[in-house]
């Protein structure tokens, strides 16, 4: 093995059997009726003897309309992990340097480092947002190939402003990724989409995992320049993105008033249980995305006796700055009840 992996902790989120699985931030509803059928329609006239479209035109097509970007300056991949492999073997690697600012999204280390790169993983503030200042002397000084921003970050629920995301981008050498898995339930005003055009050092990616009921599916894609995208076209495995992906993702962006109408029924939850936490005396962190991180005494203490209740969440053993947090994952309106009523009889024992 090569010895820079050495060391490495593969990801790994916590995983029981549970009835209200609410720790991994994907939809708690499936795809409607309509949606279905009009999806096993697609599927049954996909040649599946055939290899599926390399570039997934069509896809990418439907994208450029739904993101009003050039189709050109378009990336699909299984998933928004793999379009940052992508983005991590085009533009990180050996000798190269890529920064974050934690706690985050655990894998926006561990891809980094999956390529050679070598990582610097600035803190947050104590209000978990990103110090700008230390930020702009870190990049000035460490001069990153990749600086990795998460907006709507990944587990606080914190929201990037817009201005500091354009200092980055004035000061970084190399790109900025700005990681949008959460977009969908915060204010779309608030997207770094809005700043592609006039930064051509600017990389935004999504996925399908989180508004969009497809979690199962493994669809994400990246919006930048068309310079960028050209790198990611280097790195892709032919035929990377299966046919039945790439209608899967077309029949869902027919259904897009549908997944933006049930993100925001899941943003109402989320409101709720921050709402009802701090009611309860929770210190809870304001989230602009699908799940609220709060601080409890006892964290592994909390988790169990959610489990013992038949709820999941997620907690963060080991990892600096959350020792008191866990996360839950905002879901249907039962699903907010059947935890809210956990969490009083727990913080009543
Ligand atoms: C911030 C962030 N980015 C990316 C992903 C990966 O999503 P996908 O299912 O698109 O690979 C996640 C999943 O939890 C995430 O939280």
């Amino acid at each position: 093995m090569r010895s820079d992996l050495a060391g490495l902790e593969p990801y790994s989120s916590p995983q029981r059997p549970a009835r209200y699985r609410m720790n991994t931030n994907e939809s708690p509803y499936e795809p409607s009726p309509a949606f279905r059928s009009e999806l096993a329609g697609a599927i049954s006239a996909v040649e599946l003897n055939r290899y599926p479209d390399k570039d997934a035109h069509d896809l990418c097509e439907e994208l450029s309309l739904h993101t009003a970007w050039p189709q050109e300056g378009i990336s699909v991949a299984n998933g928004s992990n793999e379009v940052l492999l992508h983005l991590c073997l085009a533009y990180a690697g050996t000798n190269r340097t890529v920064l974050t600012f934690e706690p985050t999204y655990s894998l926006h280390s561990l891809i980094p480092r999956m390529t050679g790169a070598e990582v610097v993983q600035l803190a947050r503030d104590d209000i978990f947002e990103v110090d700008l200042d230390a930020a702009v002397t870190a990049t000035r000084d460490l001069r990153p190939e990749i600086v990795m921003v998460c907006s709507p970050n990944n587990p606080t629920g914190v929201l990037e402003p817009l201005p500091s995301i354009e200092a980055l981008l004035e000061e970084a050498p190399g790109i900025v990724i700005v990681d949008e898995a959460y977009s969908e339930f915060a204010d779309p005003g608030d997207s770094a989409r809005g700043l592609l055009e006039e930064h051509p050092n600017l990389v935004v990616t999504k996925t399908f995992s989180k508004a969009w009921q497809l979690a199962g599916a493994r669809i994400g894609y990246a919006l930048g320049h068309p310079a960028l995208m050209e790198g990611l076209a280097l790195v892709r495995l032919p035929y990377h993105l299966s046919a039945l992906s790439q209608v899967t993702a077309l029949v869902a962006l027919r259904h897009a008033d549908e997944s933006m109408r049930l993100a925001a029924a899941v943003a109402e939850e989320r409101d709720r249980i921050a709402i009802e936490l701090q009611a309860m005396g929770v210190k809870t962190i304001p989230s602009h995305a699908n799940f609220v991180l709060f601080e409890v005494d006892d964290p592994p203490g909390v988790w169990t006796r959610l489990l013992e209740r038949d709820v999941l969440i997620r907690i963060y053993t080991g990892t600096p700055g959350l020792e008191h947090a866990v996360r839950v994952t905002a879901g249907r309106p039962h699903e907010t009840e059947v935890f809210l009523a956990a969490m009083r009889e727990i913080l009543d024992e």
